[in-house]
C-alpha cells in the first residue's frame, strides 16, 4: 500500500515541489492552500490522479480542526503553508501578527498535535516542519517572520526528542532564499536583484535534502551548502553585519 502524506502551502514554492517530489514516488497526497485559482493552477500543473486538493485558511483554527477531524491521518506531514511576513516594528497590525503566528506556528502545533496521537496509534510516521534561517540569524524588520520561525524551530527540537521512541520522526528544515513566489508575494521584489545568485537556492534542492533528513531521522537541516557553510560564521559581528547589508529590507 501506498504512503499518504499531507503538504501544507502546496499551492507553489518549496510545499508544490515537495508534492511534485513524492507524486514521483507513487505517494497519495492531501494538498492544501487556500487560494482557489493558484490551487486550480497547481491541480493542473501537478496532473496527478493521487492526489486531492483542499482550499483551507490555514490562519484560522478551525481549518486545521476540519483537517484534523476529516482528513486521513497522514504517514508524513509536512508542514509549509507560510507568508514572508515583513515589517518594521510596529508597523503590522495586530490581525496580521495573530494570522502570521497562527498559519506558521500555533496552527502547525495544532496540526501536528492533532495528529500525533493518530499516527502513534497507525505505528508512527515523518514529521517534517519548514521553519527558516531566520529562526536562528537576526532579520531587521522581519522580526515577527523571525520569531514565529524561531518559536515552531524550539517546538520541533522539543518534539523531536520527545516522539524518538514512539517511531515518529520530526525534522525542521532552516532554508536560507529560496527561489519561489513568497518575496514578490510579501512586497519584497527588491530582495531578487540584491541578494547575489550563489545565495538562492532552488525549491527542489529544499525537497531533496529535507527529505533525505527526515529519512535518516535527523533533527535539523539547512539545506543548500552555501548556508551550511555560512552558518558558523553568522555568530561573529563582522559576518552578521554583511549578511544584513546584503539582505537589507527597503
Ligand atoms: N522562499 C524562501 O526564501 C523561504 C526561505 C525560508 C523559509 N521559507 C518558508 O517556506 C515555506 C513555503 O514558502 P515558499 O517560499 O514556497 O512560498 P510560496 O511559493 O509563496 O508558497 C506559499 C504557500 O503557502 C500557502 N499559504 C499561504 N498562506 C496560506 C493560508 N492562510 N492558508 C493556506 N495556505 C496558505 C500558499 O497558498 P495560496 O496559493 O493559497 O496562497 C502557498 O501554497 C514558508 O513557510 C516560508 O516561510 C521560504
Amino acid at each position: 500500500m501506498s504512503s499518504r502524506a499531507l503538504i501544507t502551502g502546496s499551492s507553489s514554492g518549496i510545499g508544490f515541489s515537495y508534492a511534485n517530489y513524492l507524486k514521483n514516488k507513487g505517494w497519495y497526497l492531501d494538498l492544501v492552500s487556500e487560494n482557489k485559482e493558484r490551487l486550480k493552477k497547481s491541480k493542473e500543473n501537478l496532473n496527478y490522479e493521487n492526489a486531492s486538493f483542499h482550499s483551507e485558511d490555514l490562519s484560522k483554527n478551525e481549518s486545521i480542526k476540519n483537517i484534523v477531524d476529516n482528513f486521513q491521518t497522514p504517514d508524513l506531514i509536512v508542514a509549509n503553508a507560510g507568508v514572508a511576513i515583513n515589517g518594521a516594528i510596529g508597523q503590522l497590525s495586530e490581525q496580521e501578527k495573530n494570522d502570521a503566528y497562527y498559519l506558521m506556528c500555533g496552527g502547525v502545533i495544532d496540526l501536528i498535535e492533532g495528529f500525533v496521537p493518530k499516527m502513534i496509534k497507525n505505528g508512527g510516521g515523518r514529521i517534517v516542519i519548514i521553519s527558516s534561517i531566520g529562526a536562528i540569524t537576526a532579520m531587521p524588520k522581519s522580526s515577527i517572520y523571525s520569531s514565529i520561525k524561531s518559536g515552531i524551530y524550539a517546538y520541533g527540537k522539543s518534539i523531536s526528542a520527545e516522539l524518538k521512541d514512539k517511531n515518529i520522526s520530526v525534522t525542521i528544515s532552516l532554508p536560507g532564499y529560496v527561489r519561489t513566489e513568497a518575496h514578490k508575494r510579501a512586497g519584497l521584489d527588491h530582495l531578487e536583484k540584491k541578494i547575489p545568485s550563489w545565495m538562492w537556492v532552488n525549491a527542489y534542492q529544499v525537497v531533496k535534502e529535507t527529505e533525505k533528513a527526515s529519512k535518516n531521522g535527523k533533527t535539523e537541516i539547512i539545506p543548500g551548502k552555501v548556508y551550511r557553510f555560512t552558518k558558523p560564521f553568522l555568530k561573529f559581528k563582522s559576518a552578521i553585519s554583511i549578511w544584513q547589508s546584503i539582505t537589507k529590507r527597503n
